[in-house]
C-alpha cells in the first residue's frame, strides 16, 4: 500500500489543533491549543476563540510538524474542518488550509467535524459499523450509518450529559469540570435513590433528572445521590441505545466525545453490551476531544474516495448536518 500522508486542521469551536495520520492509521502528531476564557452562561464568544485560534495556529503547525519528524514536503494533502461550528473560527483554518495548499502545491479536503470525530474512532479500534454514543458537553446522540450517511437515532433533547453533570457538580459546589469529579464518586456508593427517568420515543429529556436531584442535595448523602443520578442519566441513555441496536441490526458500539472517559458509562457499557453480545468500544479520550488527527483522518478518506476537492469547493459551513455527507468507504 502507497503511503499518503494527510495534514488536519481543526478550528470548529475552543480548540485549535493540527493532526498528521496515514492511511495506515498511524498518528504522526496531535498538537492542540484551547481557547478557554468563557463567559458565564454564554459559552464562547466566536470571535475571540478565532483570535486566539489566529495567534496559535503557526506555533500549532510547527510543533505539530516537529513531534512528526515530517516536514511539509511529506504531507499528501492538507485537511480542514469546514463545517459546523462557530464561523469566525471555521474562517481561521479555511484561511489557514487554503494559504498551505496554495504556498506549498498541495491537494486540499474541507471535512465536516462531526464525522470527523465517528471516522476516527473506527480508524484507530478497527471497528466495522458500530452504533455510537456520541457524548460531549452540549452533545448526547445515538448515531448510526445507513446507506452511506450518518443518521442521528436519537438524541437530547434540551442538555448534553456533560453540560448536565457539570451543572449538577457546580450545585453540589464541586470544580469544573464538574463530569470527572461525579464520576470518581459514583464508585463511592451503590444505594438507589429513584429520580425522575425520562425517555420519548428515541430522544431524552434530562432537566427533570437535574431539578429533581438538586432538591436533593443537603437531604440526602451526597455519594447516593450522586450514584442515582448518573445512573439514572446513563440509563436512558442505553434505553435508547437498546432500540436502535434492535431497530438497526448493528452488532459494536462505540463512545465517543468527552464523556467517554467515564468509568461510570464503561462499567453500565460493558455489562450491557455483555448481556447482547455487542462488541464495545471506546477510544483513547486524546481522539474523543477536538483534535486535528480526526480531520486529517477524514480528509485522508475523502481524498482516496471522493472527487478531488477544488478550492471553490472549500468555503465554510457553519450550519453542515452530519447526514448531509456521503460516505463511500
Ligand atoms: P461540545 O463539543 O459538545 O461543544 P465540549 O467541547 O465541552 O462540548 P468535550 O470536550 O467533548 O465537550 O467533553 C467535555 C465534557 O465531558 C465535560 O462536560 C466534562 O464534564 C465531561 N467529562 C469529562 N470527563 C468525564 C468523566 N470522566 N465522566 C463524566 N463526564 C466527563
Ligand atoms: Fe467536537
Amino acid at each position: 500500500m502507497k503511503k499518503i500522508i494527510s495534514l488536519g486542521i481543526e478550528s470548529t469551536a475552543h480548540t485549535f489543533g493540527v493532526g498528521i495520520i496515514d492511511n495506515s492509521g498511524k498518528i504522526y502528531a496531535n498538537v492542540k491549543k484551547q481557547y478557554t476564557a468563557e463567559t458565564k452562561g454564554e459559552g464562547i464568544r466566536p470571535y475571540d476563540a478565532s483570535v486566539f485560534h489566529f495567534q496559535n495556529a503557526i506555533d500549532v503547525l510547527k510543533q505539530a510538524l516537529s513531534e512528526s519528524n515530517l516536514t511539509i514536503d511529506d504531507i499528501n494533502v492538507i485537511s480542514f474542518a469546514r463545517s459546523p461550528g462557530l464561523g469566525p473560527c471555521l474562517s481561521v483554518g479555511a484561511t489557514f488550509a487554503r494559504s498551505l495548499s496554495l504556498k506549498y502545491n498541495k491537494p486540499i479536503v474541507g471535512v465536516n467535524h462531526c464525522v470527523a470525530h465517528l471516522e476516527i474512532g473506527k480508524t484507530l479500534m478497527k471497528a466495522k459499523d458500530p452504533l455510537f454514543i456520541y457524548t460531549s458537553g452540549a452533545n448526547t446522540q445515538i448515531i448510526a450509518k445507513d446507506n452511506k450517511r450518518y443518521k442521528i437515532l436519537g438524541e437530547t433533547l434540551d442538555i448534553g450529559l456533560g453540560n448536565l453533570f457539570d451543572s449538577f457538580a457546580r450545585d453540589l459546589g464541586f470544580g469544573f469540570p464538574g463530569g470527572p469529579i461525579l464520576d470518581k464518586m459514583y464508585f463511592q456508593s451503590n444505594n438507589y435513590i429513584l429520580l425522575p427517568y425520562s425517555v420519548k420515543g428515541m430522544d431524552i429529556v434530562f432537566s427533570g433528572l437535574l431539578t429533581s436531584s438538586r432538591k436533593l442535595i443537603g437531604k440526602v448523602k451526597t455519594e447516593d445521590l450522586v450514584y442515582s443520578f448518573m445512573h439514572t442519566a446513563y440509563a436512558m441513555v442505553l434505553e435508547v441505545c437498546e432500540r436502535a441496536l434492535s431497530y438497526t441490526n448493528k452488532k459494536e458500539i462505540m463512545v465517543i466525545g468527552g464523556v467517554a472517559a467515564s468509568k461510570a458509562l464503561k462499567e453500565m457499557l460493558e455489562s450491557f453490551s455483555k448481556q447482547r453480545n455487542i462488541k464495545l468500544f471506546i477510544p483513547p479520550v486524546s481522539v474523543c476531544l477536538d483534535n486535528g488527527a480526526m480531520i486529517a483522518d477524514l480528509g485522508l478518506k475523502h481524498f482516496i474516495y471522493d472527487k478531488k476537492q477544488k478550492m471553490k469547493d472549500t468555503v465554510i459551513n457553519p450550519e453542515e448536518r452530519t447526514d448531509q455527507i456521503i460516505i463511500n468507504w
